[in-house]
């Protein structure tokens, strides 16, 4: 990532240290993810230490360090989804993409997490991809959706 798509993503902010929170989620926003290299810049622009940065960013769940999919697959491991048998849906798919939970696939489509209830358990087994939700969820049902992500899209 360049200097300069720093200075565009930093450029609406006064560089004030309480402004770290926003700052850290605009980079995010921008790359997927908080590159190495942008605790230093960050760091420079706020007049903050670099340790304070990566400290404040390793504290928050919502922060990643490292390329992230497309897309976010967050599969529910909730009770309601557990009696329904999500597990076989579950391996099903970690099976198609080939990654473990937290792992995304070499290409960056996929993304593949697993969550805690999502509040849609009349619909369990439930997955979401990204904003949309995936409910009555088989092994079978598995394939055909992540299938689906990669068809060639409509002319
Ligand atoms: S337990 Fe899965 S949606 Fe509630």
């Amino acid at each position: 990532m360049s200097r300069e798509e720093y200075r565009k993503i930093l450029e609406p902010y006064q560089g004030e240290r309480k402004e770290l929170i926003p700052v850290l989620q605009a980079v995010q926003n921008e790359f997927g993810y908080l590159p190495e290299e942008s605790f230093a810049i960050i760091a420079e622009y706020l007049g903050a230490p670099e340790s304070k940065i990566y400290g404040v960013a390793t504290f928050y769940a919502q922060f990643h360090f490292s390329p992230r999919g497309k897309y976010i697959i967050r599969m529910c491991r909730g009770t309601a989804c557990h009696v329904k048998g999500v597990s076989k849906a579950a391996e099903k798919m970690r099976d198609l993409l080939g990654i473990s939970v937290g792992e995304t696939t070499s290409d960056y489509k996929f993304t593949y997490e697993e969550v805690a209830c999502i509040g849609a358990c009349g619909l369990a087994p439930v997955m979401m991809i990204n904003d949309r939700t995936y409910g009555k969820l088989t092994p079978d049902k598995i394939k055909e959706i992540i299938d689906s992500y990669y068809e060639p899209a409509e002319a």
